[in-house]
């Protein structure tokens, strides 16, 4: 296909404001799937990403489209993951299109992921269309919408096109706007050497790891032998070709086209978001710029409930591992917890994503310990540790000085709720960088320490402002401060799973926090029992557990011999998810929820 005749486009949106819909609408307009196929949200892959309504890998899809001017255009849409965990990858996927489609719920209007996603087009020079949706409902204002767009985000509405994606309303539009409004690709030639970028890679389990590649330079033909300019691989290229969705084999692509390549590459960790990749014979002169590699910034140990599904979950894990470069494990033992997984994440919802497909997909119920990041610990005898576990933390005596993580936060709020913004970056140790006001909207940037983010920060957030920040972070470098891990101990034991890094200054707050939450969390026993935050030897906050009076089965009036063995039941199929600490049995939430800053 000439590149005159093709449109790469992305598209952008808040949540629930209708991308997922509008994808399905043009798919089925152009009669790219049968009627019969089509199954909603067709670019989801993941059951996961189904769900919970977030896509955490790019999909692609090749669209033609008759146009009015008589020419049939390819549309290669690329839909990229939603999330600020994910943004390496979301800017690198908007750096492979050439334009965006900005759908906006009229009824609802511009939100704060819509803010967050234009400005990442807006940086990848993206031409951008601006969709109002949902005009089919009563309470829609398309031009309050409109003046919203164009005073907030700064960019020209008057042309927006109004659709209803549910009712099909406006879709023909859409598609002719995207052929007259959205550039071609420009500039590449087809006899240069190859130049092409990785989108994305995926592991399917009967053909190996895909690459989503979109062609800068060049072409590619199956037979081609490739190089991978920064991770150095070599590979045979079985097939190239297009989704429409489904797979479909292609003899080439070309300058400005988007599909896959299929190498034989054993795993996704050979590849790496964003690489080059070229012909090993006839090599291009220059990699394409902004290559990153994402590495793991949260860490924390995950154990099976059950011991005896410990091999049933190096295997779930080692599976997963296969499709995520960015997620690492090593083993690690717990006294507490016995065996079990340290693992790294790329931010808490991969983290979350993770431990719920481990769950869900393969039946193992996790305790997750706390979230932690990856601290320096530079000792006295002038050796540096990288420490990605509280529980590891050599001895306070030898160790010289200890440095964090730090981020830089940029957070766009409405007016109204930014008191309660300052305040919470206050309280968790930041350092206010800039203040500025866009149309109704502040946005404050932030100098904080990672590990004060990583627990429930993004939560807090959200809950402060009913959802109305959005709120984007880069790891900007270590600092020293003055850290300490506070370790929790119930009857006297340390629960090495409730170790944590703390500031100095929070620990004694923290440790109160984190005792009375115990306290209400462990069933009361039949004896007396302390809970207890120390540093070091000292004890810096105390709560403790009465013993309890009565049987329980006393408060179902004796008589009734069924219920009191359904209670019995019930007791017992609590017993399977608690662990247990010398004498003291600890439910699983216990460990979540204490972990957890109100
Ligand atoms: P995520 O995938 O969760 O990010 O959301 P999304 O932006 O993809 O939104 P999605 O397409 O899932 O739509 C969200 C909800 O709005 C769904 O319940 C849709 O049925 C509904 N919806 C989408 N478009 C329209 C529309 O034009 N009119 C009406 N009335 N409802 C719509």
């Amino acid at each position: 296909t000439p590149q005159s005749r093709i449109r790469n486009f992305s598209i952008v949106a808040h949540i629930d404001h209708g991308k997922s819909t509008l994808a399905d609408r043009l798919i089925q307009l152009t009669g790219t799937v049968a009627e019969r196929d089509m199954k909603e949200q067709m670019l989801d892959a993941m059951d996961i990403e189904r769900e919970r309504g977030i896509t955490i890998k790019a999909n692609t899809v090749r669209i033609d489209y008759p146009a009015k001017d008589g020419h049939t255009y390819v549309l290669n849409l690329i839909d990229t993951p939603g999330h600020v965990d994910f943004a390496y990858e979301v800017s690198r996927s908007m750096r492979a299109v050439e334009g965006s489609l900005l759908v906006v719920d009229a009824t609802q209007g511009v939100e704060a992921q819509t803010l967050a996603n234009v400005y990442t087009a807006i940086e990848a020079d993206h031409e951008i269309v601006p969709v109002l949706n949902k005009i089919d409902l009563p309470a829609s204002d398309p031009e309050r919408v409109k003046t919203q767009i164009e005073d907030v985000i700064g960019i020209d509405a008057s042309e927006a096109v109004e659709i209803s994606a549910k009712t099909g309303l406006g879709i023909p539009d859409v598609l002719e706007a995207i052929v007259k409004r959205l550039p071609p690709p420009h500039g590449g030639d087809p006899d240069a050497p190859l130049k092409a970028m990785l989108v994305d890679s995926k592991y399917d389990q009967y053909l190996g790891v895909i690459c989503i590649v979109r062609i800068v330079d060049g072409t590619l033909k199956k037979g081609d032998r490739i190089r991978m300019m920064k991770t150095g691989g070599t590979y045979d290229v079985d097939d190239v070709g297009i989704y429409r969705p489904a797979m479909t084999g292609v003899d080439s692509l070309g300058p400005g086209e988007i599909g896959y390549l299929n190498a034989s590459i054993k795993q996704v960790r050979d590849t790496r978001v964003g690489d080059t990749i070229t012909h090993e014979r006839k090599p291009c002169d220059k990699a394409l710029p902004g290559f990153k590699p994402s590495i793991p910034v949260v860490f924390c140990g995950l154990f099976p409930v059950d011991t005896s599904d410990f091999e049933d979950m190096r295997d779930a894990i080692e599976k997963l591992a296969l499709n995520d470069a960015s997620f690492s494990f090593e083993m690690e033992t717990s006294a507490a917890l016995g065996f079990g997984f340290r693992c790294g994440f790329l931010g808490l919802l991969h983290l979350e994503v993770i431990r719920d497909r481990i769950e869900r997909e393969y039946n193992i119920e996790l305790i997750t310990t706390a979230p932690s990041v990856v601290y320096h610990v530079h000792m006295r005898d002038g050796s540096q540790h990288d420490l990605h576990n509280p529980a590891d933390m050599p001895d306070m005596s030898k160790i010289s000085h200890i440095e964090e993580p730090r981020i830089k936060a940029t957070i766009l709020v409405p007016d109204d709720y930014l008191g309660d913004v300052l305040k919470l970056c206050q309280d968790r140790r930041g350092l206010q960088m800039d203040l500025t006001y866009v149309g109704g909207r502040a946005m404050a940037v932030y100098d904080l320490p990672l590990n004060e983010v990583v627990f429930d920060f993004y939560d807090r957030l959200k809950s402060v402002t009913k959802g109305y920040a959005s709120f984007d972070y880069e790891i900007t470098g270590y600092r020293e401060d003055n850290l300490v891990k506070m370790q929790v101990l119930v009857n006297d034991e340390p629960v090495d799973a409730l170790s944590m890094m703390v500031h100095r200054d929070r620990a004694e707050m923290r440790g109160r926090a984190m005792c009375a939450k115990l306290k209400d969390l462990i069933p009361r026993q039949m004896f007396k029992i302390p809970i207890q935050a120390a540093i070091g030897g000292k004890v810096i906050a105390r709560e403790t557990l009465s013993a309890m009076r009565k049987d329980v089965t006393a408060k179902c009036y004796g008589g009734d011999a069924t219920r009191k063995k359904k209670l019995l039941e019930k007791q017992k199929a609590g017993k399977k998810k608690m662990r247990q600490f010398g004498k003291v049995d600890i439910p699983q939430e216990a460990f979540i929820s204490a972990l957890k800053m109100d």
